[in-house]
């Protein structure tokens, strides 16, 4: 009998397909298609070239967790301790699984805001634990009476993503309040924040919950090197917690993996300290508003992007197609991949909204709004 009864091919890896199939543009998963940072690239060169091809310490590189956390204190103002705070993932997606499954407990409950991404609920499904979904509102904010609403005895834990996946907002101060309130009700909630956008806002600044104090004794925030450098194939991330999370973390962590790739370890460990992080913010700015200057004669409405590099966009004026048959069409008659956003929702709620990325070099973003703007 399968665990996941429900869960077919992930909708990434179904337009990923679709759009090789066709020989389309790949707007549809979250990867970049330009060429790493030349000093990450040297540094990979080095690690590969010392003797750093052995397991690691199962909870990381003591390099790399030294540089993770004063990055994180020079983004944040607050201090984590290498050996006590710091768990070096293989990916965000690890962290988040193990998070999961370290805490969550069969009939737990676990709230989750959709549009959510596609590995929370079948994680907690496999943890015995029941999702609960609190759909976002309209402007894809938090709607903080219906997530009270939500919260009963069994409530352990909350997700959160900040910069969202796919809406691209942002959290502000408020919600941070609002989140803190609950809290108060709850002494047993835990808050798993995805923060795998950190790097990538534009206007407004991002708010991490690693600058929130009072939250740090129930906060496990998750970070992806993938996202903020790039490298989405490493397979590298972390997470931040307070001591008592990771230590129960750790126990699950050493049987899951053990230990994440020595290689990109070493080369992240080297590379950290010289690594721009402002300059990531002002290349997806300049990315996200050359596809918006280059979709302005298309008939697509383009909504706010706060942060990530996804940019929403209606289609409503275009066509009452499901998200999915539409962007399907998409790709087969405009040779261009996007996602249905739908897919993100328990309920289904099709707001005729799909998602591009655009983490794409220049050339491709222009290309693909060529071909939308024909539509
Ligand atoms: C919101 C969100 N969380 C987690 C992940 C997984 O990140 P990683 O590739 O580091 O495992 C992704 C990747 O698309 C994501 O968009």
């Amino acid at each position: 009998m399968s665990k996941l009864p429900n869960i077919g091919t992930t909708i990434f890896s179904v337009m990923s397909k679709m759009a090789a199939d066709h020989h389309a543009i790949n707007l549809a998963q979250g990867f970049p298609n330009f060429a790493i940072d030349a000093k990450l690239n040297d540094a990979l060169r080095l690690s590969n070239e010392s003797m750093t091809h052995q397991y690691a310490p199962m909870a990381g590189s003591p390099r790399l967790l030294s540089a993770i956390s004063e990055m994180n204190q020079k983004s944040y103002g607050t201090y984590f301790s290498p050996d006590k705070n710091i768990l070096v993932t293989a990916g965000a997606a690890q962290a988040l699984f193990l998070a999961i499954q370290t805490f969550v407990d069969e009939g737990d409950e676990v709230i989750l805001l959709d549009p959510s991404y596609d590995s929370y609920a079948p994680s907690i499904t496999l943890a015995r634990g029941k999702a609960v979904h609190v759909p976002l509102n309209e402007q894809y904010q938090v709607d903080w009476e219906a997530v009270k609403l939500a919260l009963s005895t069994k409530t352990r834990m909350i997700i959160i993503n900040n910069p969202h996946n796919p809406a691209g907002t942002l959290w502000s101060t408020n919600d941070f309040e609002r989140l803190e309130e609950i809290c108060q009700i709850n002494p047993r909630l835990l808050v798993l924040s995805d923060e795998v956008y950190e790097y990538i806002s534009f206007e407004k600044p991002f708010i991490s919950i690693k600058g929130r104090t009072n939250l740090h004794h129930r906060m496990i925030a998750v970070s992806s090197f993938g996202k903020t450098f790039h490298i989405t194939g490493w397979k590298v991330g972390y997470l931040v917690a307070s001591d008592h999370l990771i230590s129960e973390m750790k126990k699950v962590h050493q049987f899951l993996v053990f230990c994440v790739n020595s290689v990109a370890q070493e080369a992240l460990a080297s590379y950290i300290p010289h690594a721009d992080y402002d300059e990531i913010s002002r290349m997806y700015k300049r990315k996200r508003d050359l596809f918006a200057k280059a979709m302005e004669g298309s008939r697509f409405e383009l909504l706010p992007c706060e942060g990530s590099f996804f940019q929403l966009a209606s289609y409503a004026k275009i066509s009452d197609e499901s998200d999915l048959d539409f962007t399907k069409r998409l790709v087969e008659e405009h040779g261009v991949a996007a996602i249905p956003t739908s897919v993100f929702n328990e309920n289904k709620e099709d707001r005729k909204i799909i998602r591009f990325c655009f983490a794409k070099d220049d050339e491709t973003l222009i290309e693909s709004a060529k071909r939308l703007c024909k539509v």
